[in-house]
């Protein structure tokens, strides 16, 4: 089950050369059409390249004529010495990809996304992949809000950019060790992974930047919410740094059978990795169990530094893991409604109106914070930063008629005031594609 959970938060784009067929599956038919085309021509190029081009050698090059952009993985140094390692004891990666022109001294740190485990099976399962072990990573693509083509990321293409990977399963913020069902070791240490990596960075050049961003994407957009204010400390103050939390806003509601299934997720990676340190105070002190403050709501309460909230209001993982899980549904009623919006009975939209009314809710601490953005869309999508199609195209989902990369743009250079954009509910959006 919990591999399962996983593999809808990947963000597809950059996670992995082959990530796109991911997109697919929860794509509709216009998307999936549009998609499975660049697939076919990027298998055709990974037929013509299988080895991945070091970009990472060139850096400070303009590398906008090798398409597509695939960026090497690069191993912590001295991890074990830290006890900064995955699941399996292995040393943490990142990919980074030196900026150039006017961004050289710009950095843009994100988080990668990809579910959670809260049980030892399911962290000694995740071991096994590239979610918990570096011995399995591979180069990425970096595409959507990480590309450097002018076109596909008009304000940070030519930035300096990182994506660091995530294999603690907890957010990159538990620090606890545990027995796999074999005897070996299991590591929590998603806390030790963001403080080394970090200072890594540091040292190659991100303590000097000039202007930064946090981003990060589901579990990475939860983690961005958890670290934003530790990363705005590591600057100067006059140097500006802002954070952008993409599908990160998981909801502490009640499934449609009554079981707050999402706190028991939650309650499990919270006590099995020990992630207590880095939630917020003010929301441990109130409450008996620390779980709680694990969600965004009670999170961006406490975040000083100025975010951006990025989130579907009918964020298709949630629907169908927080909303209406597997096992909260008779039989298959809900199968359809989960892989196509467009299917959903009208009683089903009452349930997902229901969950939108309740992210709105929950987005009104946001509102109130006067150097914060939001871009709040009804499309029927998870993470929508990595992908050139949702980030800045023809086909990216438009408030205020611009597009995704547009009013992250004008809220972190201050082009205009207060964009904090909720949308209307669907179907009342044209440009989400036919799906959403
Ligand atoms: C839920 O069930 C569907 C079909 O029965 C299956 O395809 C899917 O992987 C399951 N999801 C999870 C999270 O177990
Ligand atoms: C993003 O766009 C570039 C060119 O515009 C293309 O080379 C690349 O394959 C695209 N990537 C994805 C994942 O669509
Ligand atoms: C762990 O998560 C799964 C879903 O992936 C859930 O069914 C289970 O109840 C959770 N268990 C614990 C102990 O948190
Ligand atoms: C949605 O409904 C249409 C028409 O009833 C059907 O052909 C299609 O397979 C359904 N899609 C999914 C994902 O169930
Ligand atoms: C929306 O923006 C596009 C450019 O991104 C522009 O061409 C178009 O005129 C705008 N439409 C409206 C109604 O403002």
């Amino acid at each position: 089950m919990a591999a399962e959970l996983r593999s809808p938060l990947l963000p597809p784009g950059p996670q992995r050369r082959r990530g796109l067929a991911l997109a697919v599956a929860a794509a509709a038919p216009l998307l999936a059409l549009l998609l499975a085309v660049v697939v076919f021509s990027r298998s055709l190029l990974t037929v013509s390249s299988p080895e991945p081009v070091d970009l990472t050698l060139v850096a400070g090059a303009r590398v906008a004529s090798s398409s597509p952009e695939i960026v090497e993985l690069t191993l912590l140094a001295g991890a074990r010495e830290k006890g900064a390692v995955c699941l399996d004891g292995s040393p943490p990666g990142y990919h980074l990809q030196r900026g150039f022109g006017s961004g050289a001294h710009s950095w843009l740190v994100y988080l990668q996304g990809g579910g959670w485990c809260n049980t030892t099976e399911s962290c000694s399962e995740r071991k096994m992949t590239e979610f918990g072990s570096s011995k399995l990573m591979e180069a990425v693509e970096f595409t959507g809000i990480l590309s450097n083509r002018h076109q596909e990321n008009p304000d940070f293409y030519d930035w300096n950019k990182v994506m660091v990977r995530y294999c603690d399963g907890a957010s990159f913020s538990g620090d606890a060790e545990g027995v796999d069902r074999d005897g070996t070791k299991l590591y929590y240490r998603g806390l030790r992974i963001w403080e080394a990596i970090l200072d890594e960075l540091m040292g190659l050049g991100l303590a000097q930047a000039n202007q930064a961003l946090l981003v990060g994407c589901s579990a990475g957009g939860l983690a961005t919410l958890i670290h934003c204010d530790n990363f705005r400390a590591r600057f100067p103050h006059q140097v500006p740094v802002k954070c952008l939390s993409d599908a990160g806003f998981f909801l502490d509601i009640k499934d449609i059978s009554g079981e707050r299934f999402m706190r028991s997720v939650c309650h499990g990676v919270v006590h099995l990795q020990n992630v207590r340190k880095v939630l917020p105070k003010d929301c441990l002190t109130k409450t008996k169990d620390p779980t709680e403050c694990f969600f965004a709501a009670e999170l961006i309460k406490s975040i000083n530094t100025p975010t951006f909230i990025l989130n579907s209001e009918y964020d298709s993982w949630q629907i169908g893991n927080v909303l209406a899980p597997n096992g909260s549904y008779p039989g298959q009623s809900w199968s359809s409604c989960k892989a196509d919006i467009r299917n959903c009975s009208s009683k089903q939209f009452n349930a997902l109106h229901g969950f939108r009314k309740k992210l709105v809710q929950d987005l009104k601490v946001a509102e109130g914070k006067s150097d914060w953005g939001l871009f709040i869309d009804s499309c029927f999508s998870h993470c929508q930063t990595p992908f050139n199609i949702s980030w800045h195209s023809p086909f990216s989902p438009r408030l205020g008629n611009k597009t995704i990369s547009e009013a992250v743009g004008d809220w972190y250079f201050g082009r205009r005031h207060a964009v904090k954009q909720i949308d209307c509910k669907y179907p009342c959006n044209p440009t989400c594609s036919s799906s959403s």
